[in-house]
């Protein structure tokens, strides 16, 4: 876990939360894979803009995000239940036919990825599956307001995932945006299935 980017999300979950963009258009066929009325965990769920397409769709929600601010913003905005959650805390097991977790991966230290994604493979029921999106990059480091990201390439995050546990890949591309800070990055969106333990 980043401090200092934890703090950010703390002091500044008010403005996040109203910057917040609309949900990502690859939540609908994510949810498409899934039973349904099937059980999500969202990891870092921010202002709760996809929790609220998940419930509307009928599914039962887990919303967790690792800013207890943001999480009260978050529960306020979908009047749903957020709970302040470290990746970390995670300790579920064969609970989940999907964690969704959108763009908050990225601010976990390259060194401490691969026992978060041990942690979402135990969480998940067999065959869950699993997004994350993260910012391409070469190198870890932080932006311009300084928060920590761990910028990987394909390659590394597929060296990640591999020896964190079984994963079966479904999908993986990218898209093109403007972070909070101005700054353009293009994100690389990656769904896996969790394979035998
Ligand atoms: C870039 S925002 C993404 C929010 C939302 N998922 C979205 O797609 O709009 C990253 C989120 O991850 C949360 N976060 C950062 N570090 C975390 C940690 N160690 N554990 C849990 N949540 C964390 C932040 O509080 C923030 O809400």
């Amino acid at each position: 876990m980043d401090e200092d980017t934890l703090q950010f999300y703390r002091r500044y979950a008010e403005a996040y939360a109203g910057w917040a963009k609309a949900p990502s258009t690859r939540l609908t066929g994510f949810l498409s894979l899934l039973p349904p009325g099937g059980a999500i965990l969202e990891l870092g769920c921010g202002a709760g803009n996809h929790a609220a397409v998940m419930l509307a769709a009928g599914f039962a929600v887990r919303a967790t995000d690792g800013s207890p601010e943001m999480a009260a913003v978050a529960a306020r905005r979908i009047g749903h239940p957020v709970e302040a959650m470290l990746f970390d805390e995670l300790d579920d097991r064969n609970t989940y036919d999907g964690v969704w977790a959108s763009a908050c991966l990225l601010h976990v230290p390259r060194e401490e990825l691969a026992a978060i994604l041990t942690r979402v493979h135990r969480a998940l029921k067999p065959s869950g599956l699993f997004y994350a999106s993260y910012k391409i990059g070469h190198d870890d480091g932080r932006d311009s307001i300084g928060r920590y990201y761990n910028y990987p390439s394909q390659e590394w995050l597929q060296a990640t995932y591999a020896p964190s546990a079984a994963w079966t890949q479904v999908s993986s591309d990218t898209s093109e945006m403007k972070s909070f800070d101005e700054a353009p990055a293009t994100m690389l969106h990656v769904v896996v299935r969790k394979g035998p333990q």
